[in-house]
């Protein structure tokens, strides 16, 4: 069985692109977080806002951050998979160009039209606004979310493409072979066998949003057009889960090229680790009942699988991912930077918000809590210790000097901050969950809004660090790129 090449230093991804993909994302993140912190701040009354303008951010604060998330995880994983594949830069400028003209529509229909229907588009929410916006502001927000569909295709039949170009077949990039007899020849390094992966399953989740898009679409004119809601909830939220999910799976490829270079120790693509990624492959199209769950009507053997595949769900990634980071820094010697400490606090923070998400995927628990701030707790921590924090992980090494190797005084405040006012943040949004405080309130009881306000501080701390670890990334830009 002959491993990899060891890690390329070329890459033929677009390094200007990414580099600029990932500050248009950290830009996004940092907006919409003040979006986010004036929510927080109106749900304990520290500000007055109309509930209008508060669903108006509400939908602008979840399109846009699922969106950031999934750009700064695509550009990590393009970075990266052009080392090994030879990826067209056209299909990848198309990908952005399209992705851009969906924000500007997302944003028009939002702030222009007052489209406030949640990211989620709850089929037919966005045809009865009860004279809150017309016809027209959810036709462009449905057709923002079309050419960011569209986008998305483009990237992965170019990366599905390139894939089977090199290594014969999407199976093959998976590791099939490996997987199935224990034995192959030149096996995929696990940023293939990853982008693999989530190239199948995140086409299929696109696919199905696409569909119900354009039901959506059809029904907003022709009303009699319609659809059984409980099989539009079921798509949507089928093609929401896997999209925001997918957006980790493509950040993680970060920590399984950058961190050997600092443990001296390849990560490894054996056959366990295969078989996790081949796993996930059904766990993350299976996993989405868990949002269904107070949804009397539904079958009861796809809640009863949706519990199931929730508590399987994390083990065997972050089993895999996180036991094996733990193995590989143990004793490795590693010297810790901005980049390196980032990369790991993503796997942990992704870890950690996986805890409550598996909570609330018990059926009895789920009936109680899914609608209160305990989700928004769950998907805030392992989005924002997970995903952002592995892409602001990413970004520090993509712009790190050759010989430099100290991990600023100023660099370990900002990442205590962050970490902390994460923490903070995200614990209050638990604790008023477990409380029964009903999510996406714009106005919320007074007997709420101490937790509210101590949120409110936590955030501004978050935000802070936030801008303090970005302004250390466009600092670094203005030097020399790394190839
Ligand atoms: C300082 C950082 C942030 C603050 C203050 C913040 C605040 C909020 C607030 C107040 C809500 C509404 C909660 C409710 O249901 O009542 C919310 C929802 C949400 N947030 Fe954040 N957030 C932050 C960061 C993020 C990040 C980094 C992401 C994703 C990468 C994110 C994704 C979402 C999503 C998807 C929703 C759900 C929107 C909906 O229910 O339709 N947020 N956030």
């Amino acid at each position: 069985m002959t491993q990899y090449m060891p890690v390329a230093q070329k890459t033929s991804a677009n390094i200007t692109a990414i580099r600029l993909t990932m500050l248009l994302g950290a830009v996004v993140f940092l907006l919409l977080m003040l979006f986010g912190i004036v929510m927080r701040a109106a749900q304990g009354q520290i500000i007055n806002l109309e509930p209008t303008v508060f669903y108006q951010l509400m939908t602008a604060h979840g399109a846009g951050m699922v969106g950031a998330a999934a750009l700064t995880g695509s550009a990590i994983m393009w970075y990266f998979l052009g080392r090994y594949v030879q990826l067209s830069a056209l299909a990848y400028n198309v990908f952005l160009g399209l992705f851009l003209v969906g924000v500007v529509l997302v944003l028009g229909a939002v702030f222009v039209g007052g489209f406030a229907g949640a990211w989620t588009f709850l089929y037919p929410l966005p045809a009865l606004s009860g004279g809150s916006w017309e016809v027209g502001a959810a036709t462009t927000f449905v057709l923002g979310l079309v050419a960011i569909g569209v986008a998305y295709l483009i990237f992965y039949l170019e990366t599905g493409r390139a894939m089977i170009a090199a290594y014969g077949g999407l199976g093959r990039a998976l590791a099939w072979p490996l997987v199935f007899t224990g034995k192959m020849d030149n096996v995929p390094p696990p940023a293939v066998i990853a982008s693999a992966s989530v190239t199948v399953f995140n086409t299929v989740g696109i696919v199905v949003g696409a569909a119900v898009l354009v039901v959506t679409l059809i029904n907003l004119y022709v009303p009699s057009f319609a659809i059984d809601p409980l099989l539009a909830k079921n798509f949507i939220y089928f093609f929401g889960h896997v999209f925001i999910n997918a957006s980790i799976y493509m950040a993680v490829i970060a920590v399984y090229e950058i961190l050997p270079l600092y443990t001296g120790r390849k990560w490894k693509s054996s056959r366990l680790f295969a078989i996790a990624w081949s796993a996930i492959l059904l766990m993350a199209t299976s996993v989405y009942p868990h949002h269904m769950m107070q949804d009397v009507a539904m079958p009861g053997w796809l809640l009863v699988m949706g519990q199931l595949v929730s508590f399987g769900n994390s083990l065997p990634l972050l089993g895999v991912t996180a036991f094996s980071m733990l193995a590989y820094l143990h004793r490795s010697g590693i010297k810790w930077d901005l980049a390196s400490a980032l990369l790991v606090i993503g796997v942990l923070g992704w870890s950690l918000g996986a805890v409550p998400a598996i909570i609330d995927g018990t059926i009895s628990v789920n009936r109680v809590m899914h609608n209160t701030l305990w989700v928004p707790g769950h998907f805030h921590t392992y989005l924002l210790l997970g995903e952002v924090a592995m892409s602001l992980g990413f970004m520090a090494w993509l712009t790190k000097g050759d010989r430099e190797s100290a991990f600023a005084p100023a660099e370990k405040a900002a990442i205590t901050a962050y970490v902390a006012g994460t923490l903070g943040f995200t614990f209050m949004f638990l604790i008023s969950g477990a409380t029964s405080i009903p999510r996406r309130w714009a106005i919320h009881f007074p007997e709420w809004h101490l937790q509210d306000r101590i949120a409110t501080a936590f955030a501004a701390l978050l935000i802070a660090a936030f801008f303090t670890l970005i302004t250390f990334y466009v600092v670094r830009l203005l030097r020399p790129a790394r190839a």
